[in-house]
C-alpha cells in the first residue's frame, strides 16, 4: 500500500507552496496564503477522481470513520455489523461514538460474509460496515440488498482499497458514506490523513461541522460561526493535504504499477496447484495492493510462514491469523473490554460477548491465508526472485508434509 515509495518533486512542490506562505491551517488566513487552499483543492480532486458528490478531509482514517458514524447518526445502543478481519480502527471508531461493534465471519473474499451479516441483524442493528481489506472488495450487491431489505445504513471502510472499484463504481462511494485512510502506508498518502466521501448532502454538512468543533462554516469569520451541534477537532493540516494533492494526481500511475506487479506475482505463484487465491467479487476492480493466497491447510500455512521467517524472507508476507492488529483471534483487549474510561455496562457486556463467540468459519479462512504486499519499486528481477523464493519454500514444505503424512 505504498504511495510513499514514489516520493517525488510533485509532493515537494505542493509542500513548498504551504511552507512559503506559512499558512498551515485549512481554514481562514485568506490574505496570507498566496491563493493556496490545499485541503479544498484535494477535496475537489477527490470528488472528481472517485466520482462522489462530497468529501470531507480529516486527520486520519480512524477520524474519518468516527466522523462518518456520527454524521450518519449512529450512537448509543446502535449495533454496527462489521467483519472479524479488519484493522482495530474499525471497531475503535464504533466504540468512540458509543455504538456496539458486532463482529461477524468473513468468507473467502476476506470480507463480510453476507449470510453472517443476515444472521447478526437484531432490532438494534443500524449499520453494516464492510471493510474492503487488502485492496479488494466485499460483495457489495449482496450487502446493498441486505441493507435495503432491513433499512440499514451502509458505511464502507475503504481505508485499504483506494482506487478499487465494484461494477464500475469506486469503492468508498457506493454506500451512504465511505472512508479512506491516507496514513503513511496507504496507496496514496498524506503522511497522516483520511476522508469521508458521500453523495448525501446531510452527511457531508454534518461531517464538515463535526470534524471542526461543530463550526457551521457559513461565514468568513470563524469566531462568528455558529455551532449547531457539538463536534471535535479532526482537521487535516495544509501540509498533509499538500502531500495528498500531489499523490492523488499520481494515483493512476501507482495503480497501474500495482496491477502489473500483482499479475506477475500471481502468475508465478499459480505454478503451484495447491495454492488458491482470494475470491474477488469484481476482478477488474481489485486495486491490487496485496496478493492474498491460500494453502490447503492451517498446518501447511503455518509451516510455510515459519520457513519464510527462518529464511529471512517473511517481510512483506502477512499471516493475519497470528497478527495482533487485524484479526479477532488476538484482540484480547476488545474481548476483555479493556478501556481507559468506563463504558456503559450494556456496551461492555455486548463487547465482551465476542470472547466466546464462534469464529471457526473465519478461522478456517484466515488460518490458511497469506497476503503478499505489492511494492511499486520492485524491478522485474526482484519480483521474480521474490516469487521464486516463496515457491521454493512452499514446495519444500509440501514435500515434507507429504512424507510425514
Ligand atoms: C481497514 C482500516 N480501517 C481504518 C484504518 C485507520 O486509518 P488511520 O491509520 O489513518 O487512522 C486503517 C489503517 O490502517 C485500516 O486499515
Amino acid at each position: 500500500m505504498p504511495g510513499f515509495e514514489l516520493w517525488s518533486d510533485a509532493e515537494r512542490k505542493h509542500l513548498n507552496d504551504v511552507v512559503q506562505s506559512g499558512v498551515l491551517m485549512r481554514y481562514g488566513f485568506d490574505n496570507n496564503r498566496n491563493g493556496h487552499w490545499k485541503a479544498k483543492e484535494l477535496e475537489t480532486a477527490i470528488n472528481g477522481y472517485f466520482g462522489c458528490k462530497y468529501s470531507q478531509l480529516v486527520s486520519s482514517g480512524t477520524a474519518a470513520l468516527t466522523t462518518a458514524l456520527s454524521a450518519l447518526g449512529i450512537g448509543y445502543g446502535d449495533e454496527v455489523i462489521m467483519p472479524s478481519f479488519t484493522f482495530v480502527a474499525s471497531f475503535e471508531a464504533v466504540l468512540s461514538v458509543g455504538a456496539v461493534p458486532v463482529m461477524v465471519d468473513v468468507d473467502d473474499t476476506l470480507t463480510l460474509h453476507p449470510e453472517a451479516v443476515k444472521a447478526a441483524i437484531t432490532p438494534q442493528t443500524k449499520c453494516v460496515m464492510p471493510v474492503h481489506m487488502c485492496g479488494s472488495m466485499a460483495d457489495m450487491e449482496a450487502l446493498q440488498a441486505i441493507c435495503k431489505a432491513h433499512h440499514l445504513i451502509l458505511l464502507e471502510d475503504a481505508c485499504q482499497a483506494i482506487g478499487g472499484t465494484y461494477k464500475g463504481k469506486k469503492l468508498g462511494t457506493i454506500g451512504d458514506a465511505g472512508t479512506f485512510s491516507f496514513d503513511y502506508v496507504k496507496t496514496m498518502t498524506c503522511g497522516e490523513g483520511g476522508v469521508v466521501m458521500t453523495n448525501r448532502e446531510d452527511v457531508f454538512v454534518s461531517s464538515d461541522g463535526y470534524s471542526d468543533h461543530g463550526h457551521d462554516h457559513k461565514g468568513v469569520d470563524r469566531g462568528a460561526d455558529l455551532h449547531p451541534f457539538i463536534g471535535y477537532n479532526f482537521r487535516i493540516s495544509e501540509l498533509h493535504a499538500a502531500v495528498g494533492l500531489a499523490q492523488v494526481n499520481r494515483l493512476n500511475e501507482f495503480l497501474a504499477i500495482q496491477k502489473k506487479n500483482h499479475t506477475a506475482l500471481k502468475n508465478i505463484l499459480s505454478q503451484i496447484p495447491e495454492i488458491s487465491f482470494r475470491r474477488v467479487p469484481d476482478v477488474e476492480g481489485d486495486s491490487c495492493t496485496f496478493l492474498s493466497w491460500f494453502l490447503p491447510t492451517a498446518e501447511i500455512t503455518s509451516a510455510v510462514v515459519e520457513a519464510l521467517k527462518a529464511q529471512n524472507i517473511l517481510a512483506g508476507n502477512f499471516y493475519w491469523y497470528n497478527n495482533n492488529w487485524h484479526y479477532i483471534r488476538k484482540w484480547d483487549h476488545l474481548k476483555k473490554s479493556i478501556t481507559l474510561n468506563a463504558l456503559s455496562p450494556e456496551l461492555k457486556e455486548k463487547v465482551m460477548y465476542h470472547a466466546n463467540k464462534d469464529f471457526s468459519a473465519s478461522d478456517a479462512i484466515m488460518s490458511r491465508c497469506i497476503s503478499t504486499a505489492i511494492s511499486l519499486v520492485w524491478t522485474e528481477e526482484q519480483l521474480k526472485e521474490k516469487g521464486e523464493k516463496i515457491i521454493a519454500v512452499i514446495k519444500k514444505v509440501l514435500s515434507e508434509q507429504a512424507v510425514s503424512a
